[in-house]
């Protein structure tokens, strides 16, 4: 196995033009630095590789053996995309190392950032217990001027009871600074995302580790980027509060569809209209069938929870999930009305991850719509471009098919559940010869109305009549 190895390089500088002849004095104190990442995860392998990317040499220690030897091999144990290539480039560039020894991998880092899974527990906040282990095998080994980073969503008021608990652990006076960074990525668009953040955030209170940090992702970065440092618990919350909005915001835009299903208003106008406003901008304004995925439902469930622990009311907030989980039962009803009741009705659903571009299945509203129709009497098949394996665990009865043309034909009616690019690119004519009823529901409003509508399909949408 190889062992980490610590390249020293002096990535040049990036002098920024100053008009003087000899830039490399007034070069800016960025250079690549040793980092280590520890959890090879989603947002682990995204930073680590985006590090190495930076310019910085970086291990990736990953403690699952089966998921460390696939990566060793070059295999990502999950769909993201673009991030296959960013890893085999910095592994070929010697940059990015995997390892599954963490006491060897932290040698000689100047950060350690902490990105482990911090998941929802039984009582809807959130288990920190993968983070705890790691900060067990870190304290007593960390050198002293290390930095460590926690990554992973924590819970406001997990980096001061870290530092904390690693003062307890060391059996030295050093204090050690923890910095929080918590992550902006969404799945499907990770790489991008890392590569263009809206905003770096760094909590801390130790100047030079924020400087460290900042710098860290300054190397790579537009200069222009916006980082903002601020104390530990802000910039946990900055994370919690940012998703609890979005996932208000795609609530709004959902309840919003439902009237103006009722009231035959085009909701996608309504939302154009709306978010040429700069207060409320277009982002996220797409009506669906609800919002699922790992982050959005565990961090507005832990910051129910925080609010309930400090008898906060947080009112919005719990109407917000609330809101998500009839948005399932809406689309259910929209099939009912369709196609008058479903028993025995032969429904095709195309899409079953909680978003395009992922294989991601946790949360998602497809899979609880399928069992919504499954209650009701309907037959289900079932395609999705990537996640067809893993769904069978999840799903009971329902016949997984290869293809949409599969799930098409004899349907009743078909449902339209994630927004699957090569769902636009299907031959529509063929889908519609081949079903026994032209019927679509397009719960993402993915494909053109009057296209369907001109190919004898009777198409309803989500908040477009
Ligand atoms: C989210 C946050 O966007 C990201 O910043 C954070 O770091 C992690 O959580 P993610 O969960 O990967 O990212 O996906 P996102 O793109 O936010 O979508 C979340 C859910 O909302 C999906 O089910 C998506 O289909 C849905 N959605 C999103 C809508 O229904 N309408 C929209 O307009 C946008």
């Amino acid at each position: 196995m190889r062992t980490p190895e610590r390249l020293g390089f002096d990535t040049a500088p990036k002098a920024q033009p100053t008009g003087s002849a000899d830039l490399a004095e007034n070069a800016s104190p960025l250079a690549g630095s040793a980092l280590c990442v520890i959890g090879g995860g989603f947002v682990g392998l995204v930073s680590a590789a985006g590090f190495a990317d930076f310019g910085h040499s970086v291990i990736c220690v990953e403690n699952n053996p089966s998921r460390l030897e696939k990566l060793k091999s070059g295999k990502i144990p999950f769909y993201e995309r673009d991030l296959d290539e960013l890893i085999a480039r910095n592994v070929k560039r010697d940059r990015l190392s995997f390892c599954a020894e963490l006491k060897l991998s932290i040698k000689g880092a100047k950060a350690i950032f902490i990105t482990v899974g911090t998941p929802s527990g039984k009582d809807g906040r959130t288990d920190l217990s993968a983070l705890d282990k790691v900060i067990q095998s870190l304290a007593d080994n960390l050198e002293p001027n290390q930095v460590v980073v926690i990554k992973s969503t924590a819970p406001v008021g997990t980096a001061r009871k870290v530092k904390e608990k690693i003062a307890l652990l060391r059996n030295s006076s050093d204090a050690i600074s923890v910095i929080s960074n918590p992550e902006f990525l969404r799945e499907g668009t990770a790489v991008y995302d890392f590569f263009h953040p809206q905003r770096i955030v760094i909590g801390g209170d130790n100047q030079e580790a924020t400087e460290l940090i900042s710098n860290i992702h300054r190397l790579g970065m537009k200069q222009n980027t916006p980082i903002v440092v601020t104390n530990n618990e802000t910039a946990e919350m900055i994370k919690y509060a940012s998703n609890v909005f979005l996932a208000t915001k795609i609530g709004f835009v959902n309840e919003l569809a439902e009237l103006c299903d009722k009231i035959g208003v085009n909701a996608l106008e309504v939302a154009r209209g709306m978010g040429l406003d700069p207060r409320i901008g277009s982002d996220f304004l797409d009506p669906g069938p609800g919002w699922g995925g790992s982050c959005l439902p565990k961090d507005l469930s832990e910051y129910i929870g925080l609010a309930h622990a400090h008898d906060a009311s947080v009112t919005i907030a719990r109407a917000v999930r609330e809101a998500n989980l009839l948005q399932r039962n809406y689309v259910v009803s929209k099939a009912r009305d369709i196609l008058g009741d479903l028993e025995n009705k032969r429904i095709g659903a195309l899409g079953l991850t909680f978003k395009a571009e992922t294989s991601d299945l946790r949360n998602s509203p497809a899979i609880d719509i399928i069992r919504g129709l499954q209650r009701e009497g309907a037959t289900i098949l079932a395609h999705d471009p990537v996640a067809n394996g893993d769904a069978s665990q999840l799903l009971e009865n329902v016949e997984l098919c290869d293809s949409a043309e599969g799930v098409a034909k004899d349907a009743d009616l078909l449902i339209i559940l994630t927004e699957w690019k090569q769902f636009q690119l299907l031959d529509w004519k063929k889908i519609g010869d081949i079903m026994k009823s032209r019927y679509v529901l397009d719960t993402r409003n993915l494909i053109s109305p009057e296209f369907l509508r001109g190919n004898g399909f009777t198409y309803v949408g989500t908040g477009v009549s």
